[in-house]
């Protein structure tokens, strides 16, 4: 692999700047953001109201604690433009998750918002180790979702040639790759697997790709998983992280001599770790759900946003902002089975040491009796025999039994048998009967 570790002069001043000077910037940031959206946005002025705090009250960073929460529930209850701080004429782009569970969720951004967004995905596309003059194949959905133009908006302002081509149409994505000599990708981890199965199609070798770097981020996905797609297809493979209440992709981006974890970059966006039962804020270095304040949005301030993704926060290492650990997952996408609690992470964890089974996976929830049962849907390797399937899925229920601690039915379909997604993959099938 390259090595492709930032030289002196490549980095913002902010990068390297010191806890001190991060924290006085952060203070000033907060105090104008709260007052922004107290003043500008009706939902804020009643939560502040109601909790009893005033931006005034805001003397030290841990103040922010006074404040309340804000969650997806109440975006959703002022659909669509309610969240924004300023006059509807001046947003000049608007995104929104999809709405498949419920009510869509619509974010906007000024000019200004736009610039700064470039900026923090500029900053992380040259954390990956791109530079100007590098061609990025850009493969994360463009449209509302803020993953392709989010990221596109980063590439333009680094300097890089960008190839716009969204997800889908895979032989068309690997033909791209190898014609254009694209030395960086960005696309979801899972959909990163579908185009290394398009190389084995097309009887080419991944590892002799011009790829130097893949930036994998929208789902969570291990360091197993790393490792796996490091090694097939000779490139470094690192994290981006990104929510579309807080920007979009660019919120932390890990670097790519460290691998250590994902920067945050805080002198936009402030992060707190906190409890999810009690809210209580929790020291750096416990696992607990992540909250977010924007420091310097104007369309749309976010003050304290629940994540519902779990991590922890560390101290800084390549880069002065603190890093945030690899996500575990969603705390809606925690199962509860007999009492164990189980990511997808951990089942992604295990499948990456059987040898046999391809990285593909679904879970499938249902009942048996009146248990709750879970079934993992894997694929055979190409040439695996119905013996090498019954011992791989052998393999798999017990190490997962030494690992997680609970049962599951191991399925291994024929290669190709676990659904594929062009974008984030579909990891949890609940099938248990509703209301149950
Ligand atoms: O997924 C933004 C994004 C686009 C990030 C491209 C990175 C790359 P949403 O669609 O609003 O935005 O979904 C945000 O996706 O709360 C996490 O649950 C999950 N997620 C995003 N990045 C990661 C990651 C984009 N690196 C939700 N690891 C977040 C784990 C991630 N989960």
């Amino acid at each position: 692999m390259e090595d492709l570790s930032p030289k002196p002069g490549d980095l913002e001043p902010i990068e390297t700047a010191s806890r001190d000077e991060i924290a006085a910037l952060q203070l000033t940031r907060m105090k104008w953001s709260l007052r922004h959206a107290y003043d500008n946005v009706p939902h804020y002025r009643a939560a502040f109201d109601a909790a009893g705090v005033h931006p005034d009250d805001l003397k030290s960073l841990s103040d922010l604690a006074k404040f309340p929460f804000t969650t997806k529930g109440d975006l959703r209850a002022n659909y669509p433009f309610g969240m924004f701080a300023v006059p509807r004429e001046q947003v000049a782009r608007v995104h929104a998750s999809s709405g498949t569970t419920g009510q869509p969720t619509v974010v906007g951004y000024t000019k200004a918002d736009l610039d700064v967004w470039g900026t923090v995905v500029a900053r992380s596309l040259r954390a990956a180790g791109l530079r100007p003059g590098h061609i990025l194949h850009n493969a994360y959905g463009y449209g509302l979702f803020t993953g392709g133009l989010g990221i596109h908006l980063g590439a333009d302002k680094l300097g890089l040639t960008t190839v716009p081509v969204s997800g889908g149409m895979t032989p068309r994505q690997v033909r791209l790759i190898e014609d254009f000599r694209a030395d960086g990708i960005t696309v979801t981890p899972s959909y990163a697997l579908s185009i290394l199965d398009e190389y084995a199609k097309q009887g080419l070798d991944p590892r002799k790709s011009p790829l130097k770097v893949g930036i994998f981020g929208a789902e969570p996905w291990t360091n197993a998983m790393r490792r796996e797609i490091e090694d097939a297809f000779d490139m470094h493979a690192v994290d981006i992280y990104g929510l579309s209440e807080v920007i979009g992709p660019g919120v932390a981006n890990e670097c790519v001599e460290s691998k250590d974890g994902l920067h945050i970059w805080e002198d936009h966006f402030y992060p707190e770790v906190i409890n999810p039962e009690t809210g209580e804020v929790l020291p750096d270095g416990e696992l607990g759900e992540l909250v977010f304040t924007s420091l310097t949005k104007q369309a749309f301030p976010i003050v304290r946003y629940r994540t519902r993704d779990l991590t922890r926060l560390m101290p800084g290492t390549a880069r002065s902002m603190r890093r945030m650990e690899k996500i575990t997952g969603r705390s809606d996408d925690m199962i509860i089975l007999r009492g164990v609690n189980v990511f997808p992470t951990q089942i992604e964890e295990v499948l990456m040491q059987v040898r046999d089974l391809a990285p593909h996976f679904q879970i499938e929830l249902h009942r048996k009796g009146r248990m709750d049962a879970m079934r993992v849907l894997c694929e055979a390797c190409e040439g695996v025999g119905p013996s090498g399937r019954e011992a791989a899925a052998r393999d798999m229920s017990h190490r997962i039994k030494q690992t997680v601690g609970i049962s599951v039915e191991i399925h291994v379909a024929d290669p190709g048998g676990v659904t594929r997604s062009e974008g984030k993959a579909v990891r949890i099938v609940d099938n248990r009967p509703k209301g149950a």
